[in-house]
């Protein structure tokens, strides 16, 4: 089977089955966008359950929500106003848009995989291309374009040089149209502008980690690959606030002999494909920044490979130097191999304190931490002291104002005052809080090195941010978790999910064998019996054959399927051995509810109870292999 046949099948069986479907479709689609139907629904409902669980609780992280509509103010300080950008590209002819860097790299994979002329020279050109794609400047991007003569893809028109188009879905806020806003982008802001209360909420106290999870908007310029590039869909993050000086992490020994495959800059550099590292190992050596990230790499892994992603398709990515931001002290993707090639699904990011920093400069208010320390320490400092005489008459009312703005500036920024003040005499200085400029004269104030003792140490926190594309990981959930095997009389395949009953959207199906009343009575029950125990089933009581029921419950990856088939005792199913073994009707219920917990497994339940087999020969199997088994 082909990658792309693989993925039409997948993506039949997911529409068919309504996990998803393209939003307002009666309408024509609108590119990007889907809607999730009950199984999607349910599936996703689980992976967040699952991701609360395994964060959240057990890491003791304060959970917040905040609105998807942001004011202008919070987005211009993040730089998401100024620079949340991707170059595009138009037909010149008709105006259809492009990712400039998607048709760069859909061009050199095209020649990579299809010209089997092509020189090696010419080949490791387009390689370091793909490795670079991200970098690439305008210029760039538009010098490449016209060398290697792209067109557009769908009419072969010329295209134009690339320019930068904002994602953000723009909005205003309000009846006037005067207080411009956006779609957030990202839920991490909101976690930044509500810093102080968390610190105050954590006992001022420090490591702490906030978790949000909630819609993200993104104005993608041509959406494609489905689920995997959308434009508003489901973030899951984390914002670990940490003592820059000391990222060390008290649970780190918990994931450090984890063993899977990493791939850090230099192997990719040096055009090496991603290996296995024992996450310890490559702490010590230097690969990954800190503890701290180490351990969120760590917790990533388990998370994803306790869902069912496939480890071998699963791999850790670091960010190149030049990938980075120019504040990150190190970044890692979390990749997984999909029929679309590696996809980046969840981004670790250690963001240094570029972000809380950002947001003090803008709002005024100091995003800060502080550390006691055991003896007061005399250190040297610079200290503003305002002249209040001319000060007052300079600014009457926001005098105030003034006087706390210049207090609160850092070290580095009233040393620069200081430098222009003495050569130039006077320096334009922002005032937030009164959103204004403000003209500050030398004798105004003066700025001294004094010694003084100081009983706290305060300090802008690092933040370490992990983000999850929750619609990405699904996706990739869903190809690795399926398959297809012929039906009974091998006429046609059947689509089966091998959803384990963690993320499973139906964990047990329930059904007569045949249509009659008594059997409907015993299904009625052990359906109540479920839903008491809090298992999610699906009862089907139509007449349809018990093998295409039994294919209907596997193409919605139902783990467990129960069937009626005498008053007192009753089959249950396991989905992918397509065993069976005979239970009693009152057990139905607590047995599958510890098979959904992961509380027992199939191999040791089917141990306990008798094997049930349907037909003649498989009878005769089971039966020689008791003889031959029993004492
Ligand atoms: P890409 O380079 O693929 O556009 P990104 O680097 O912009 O992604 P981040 O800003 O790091 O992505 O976003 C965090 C996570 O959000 C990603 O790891 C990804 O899983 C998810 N994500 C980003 N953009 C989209 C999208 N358009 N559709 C679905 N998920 C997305
Ligand atoms: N348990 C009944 C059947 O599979 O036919």
């Amino acid at each position: 089977m082909t990658k792309e046949s693989f993925r039409d099948a997948v993506i039949k069986t997911l529409e068919k089955r309504f996990f998803y479907t393209p939003s307002f479709k009666i309408y024509g689609r609108v590119a990007g966008f889907y809607d999730y139907g009950p199984p999607g629904v349910a599936v996703e409902n689980n992976v967040l359950a699952f991701w609360r669980q395994h964060f959240v609780d057990e890491e003791d992280m304060l959970e917040v929500k905040g609105p998807c509509v942001t004011p202008e103010v919070v987005l211009k300080a993040s730089g998401h106003v100024d620079k949340f950008t991707d170059l595009m590209v138009k037909d010149e002819k008709t105006g259809t848009c492009y990712r400039a860097d998607h048709l760069l790299k859909d061009h050199c994979k095209d020649k990579l995989e299809k010209d089997v002329a092509i020189s090696s020279e010419k080949a490791a050109e387009l390689m370091h291309i793909l490795a670079v794609l991200d970098d690439l400047s305008a210029e760039q991007l538009g010098a490449k374009i016209k060398e290697y003569a792209i067109v557009a893809p769908d009419t072969k028109n010329p295209l134009s040089d690339p320019y930068p188009f904002n994602l953000m879905f723009a909005t205003s806020i309000g009846p006037t149209g005067m207080s411009s806003g956006y779609m957030r982008p990202e839920t991490a802001q909101g976690i930044f502008a509500d810093f102080k209360d968390l610190y105050y909420y954590n006992g001022n106290k420090l490591p702490f980690a906030a978790a949000q999870i909630g819609q993200a908007f993104r104005n993608e310029i041509s959406p494609r690959q489905g689920l995997l590039r959308v434009r508003e869909f489901t973030l899951a993050e984390i914002e670990h606030f940490v003592d820059p000086d000391d990222k060390s992490h008290p649970k780190y020994s918990e994931v450090s002999d984890l063993e899977f495959l990493m791939f850090p800059r230099k192997e990719q550099m040096e055009g090496q494909s991603a290996k296995i590292f024992r996450l310890g190992d490559a702490v010590s050596e230097g690969i990954v920044n800190n503890q701290t990230l180490a351990y969120f790499i760590g917790r990533v892994y388990l998370f994803l490979t306790r869902l069912g992603i496939d480890k071998k398709r699963l791999r850790f990515r670091q960010h190149r130097q030049d990938e980075m931001a120019h504040y990150a002290a190190d970044c890692w993707d979390a990749e997984i191999e999909s029929s679309y090639d590696w996809i980046e699904c969840v981004g670790i990011a250690d963001r240094s304190a570029y972000d809380l920093r950002a947001h003090s400069d803008k709002s005024g208010i100091p995003l800060v931490a502080q550390e006691k320390y055991a003896e007061p320490k005399e250190v040297e400092k610079l200290v503003i002291k305002p002249n209040m005489k001319e000060l007052g008459p300079a600014f009457k009312g926001d005098q105030k104002l003034v006087i706390e703005s210049l207090e609160a500036m850092d070290e580095k920024e009233a040393m620069e005052m200081k430098v222009i003040l003495e050569s130039k005499g006077e320096i334009e200085f922002e005032v937030c809080k009164l959103q204004k400029t403000v003209t500050i004269k030398k004798n105004m104030i003066s700025i001294v090195e004094e010694k003084t003792k100081e009983h706290v140490r305060t300090f802008t926190p690092s933040v370490i941010e992990p983000s999850f594309g929750i619609g990405r990981i699904i996706y990739c959930l869903y190809e690795h978790s399926f398959y297809t095997r012929p039906s009974k009389d091998e006429e046609e395949q059947l689509n089966v999910f091998r959803f384990n009953p963690l993320v499973a959207p139906i964990k047990c199906a329930v059904f007569p064998l045949v249509q009659n009343d008594e059997y409907e009575k015993v299904a009625e029950r052990i359906s109540e019996s479920l839903f008491a125990a809090g298992i999610k089933y699906k009862k089907d009581i139509t007449g349809t054959s018990i093998g295409k029921k039994y294919a209907r419950a596997d193409e919605l990856g139902v783990p467990f399927a129960v069937t009626v088939d005498t008053e007192t005792s009753v089959t249950i199913r396991e989905r992918d051995s397509k065993e069976q073994i005979r239970v009693n009707v009152d057990e139905v219920a607590k047995l599958v509810k510890k098979l959904s917990k992961g509380r027992t497994t199939w191999a040791d339940i089917s141990q306990k109870y008798p094997a049930h087999n349907t037909n003649l020969a498989d009878c005769a199997k089971d039966l020689a292999v008791r003889m031959l088994t029993s004492p």
